[in-house]
């Protein structure tokens, strides 16, 4: 067994429900094995900082249901570089924090890879991002939350586009990756899903357009999606279809709130007990995942550098959906 006695858990880039779960279950998951532990605040930047607080059990205590994270997060520019994270390693250091529990997305595995091959501090990475587009599980910590927040959003500008025959525009988040697009639009029955994936996707929503007479739809766009936003391609739109009464919405950071889903309570405990096991199994530099309903362990490296791939069935699946 290591030799570790104190572990630093953190939550970095942008805040996804479950991750204060997931946070609860890495602390409970140290005491239980008599590790101490402490929460690292605000990402890579407090552990610049030296911002750690000791956790016991009962600072974890009722926050499984709470959105957000208690520690807070940040994207930090300044552990990007070598001098940045050597205050970081004489602050891990100070503090007597021998490993580190990074619960983040791809930008900050890429930051824990670095450094742990610079320092021989192990990171052991728990996927939280609601875009889902990490390689190496088939879910993340906070996205079936935002898919859910999605329906119900979707749901409710439904009953306008149909009320008033209109054609909605509806951007929902996904920088590079279509995931949240693709399967609430498939659960909210749209008529058709634009995202980053797929090249040349306007044709084909001009001439579903155009086959079909309703005036009542709904056209979900992801963020990153390769035409423009929502707002670009509604101009586009208006110009070709006079007869439609077009209108945009963008869901934005509502999709990264509230409180986490049943599932996604679910799989940041049994990720956050991994992580806790993974160190103890003397693993480094790993992401815990969660593949066909079990615990996997994935290389930082090839989470990063794979693309995770949308199930190309779906798309044929939403074509067939929206005939
Ligand atoms: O958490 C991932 C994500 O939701 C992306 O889809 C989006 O582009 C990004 O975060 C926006 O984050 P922020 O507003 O915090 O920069």
């Amino acid at each position: 067994m290591p030799n570790i006695r104190k572990v630093g858990v953190l939550t970095s880039g942008g805040d996804a429900p479950g991750m204060n779960a997931a946070v609860r279950a890495v602390v409970r998951g140290c005491l239980y094995h008599g590790i101490e532990v402490v929460g690292i605040r605000r990402g890579y930047k407090g552990m610049i900082a030296g911002d750690f607080i000791p956790m016991s059990t009962k600072d974890v205590a009722n926050i499984i249901q709470r959105g957000g994270t208690i520690l807070g997060t940040a994207r930090s520019m300044e552990f990007k570089t070598e001098e940045g994270r050597k205050k970081a390693y004489n602050a891990l250091q100070n503090e007597g924090i021998d490993a580190c529990v990074v619960i983040g997305g791809d930008g900050s595995f890429t930051g824990a890879g670095i450094f742990s091959k610079e320092y021989d501090i192990p990171f052991i990475g728990i996927p939280g991002t609601i875009d889902n587009d990490l390689y190496g599980t088939d879910y993340t910590i906070g996205y079936d939350t935002a898919l859910n927040t999605v329906v119900e959003a979707v749901d409710r500008i439904r009953d306008t586009a149909s009320s008033h025959e209109r054609l909605f525009f509806i951007e929902v988040m996904g920088r590079g990756a279509g995931f949240i697009a693709l399967h609430s639009g498939i659960a909210t029955g749209a008529e058709a899903m634009l995202i980053p994936e797929i090249d040349h996707q306007e044709e084909g929503l001009h001439a579903y357009l155009k086959r079909q007479d309703k005036k009542s739809n709904i056209i979900l766009v992801a963020e990153g999606c390769k035409m423009g936003g929502a707002a670009e391609i509604a101009e586009r739109v208006k110009e070709d279809f006079k007869d439609h009464d077009v209108r945009v919405n963008v869901l934005g950071h509502m999709q990264r709130g509230g409180s986490p889903s049943a599932f996604d309570r679910f799989l940041a405990s049994r990720l956050g007990v991994a992580a806790v096991d993974a160190l103890l199994d003397n693993q480094r530099s790993i992401m815990v995942g969660f593949v066909n309903h079990d615990i996997v362990h994935v290389p930082f490296n090839k989470t990063i550098k794979f693309n995770r791939n949308l199930n190309r069935i779906l798309l044929e699946v939403a074509d067939i959906l929206s005939y």
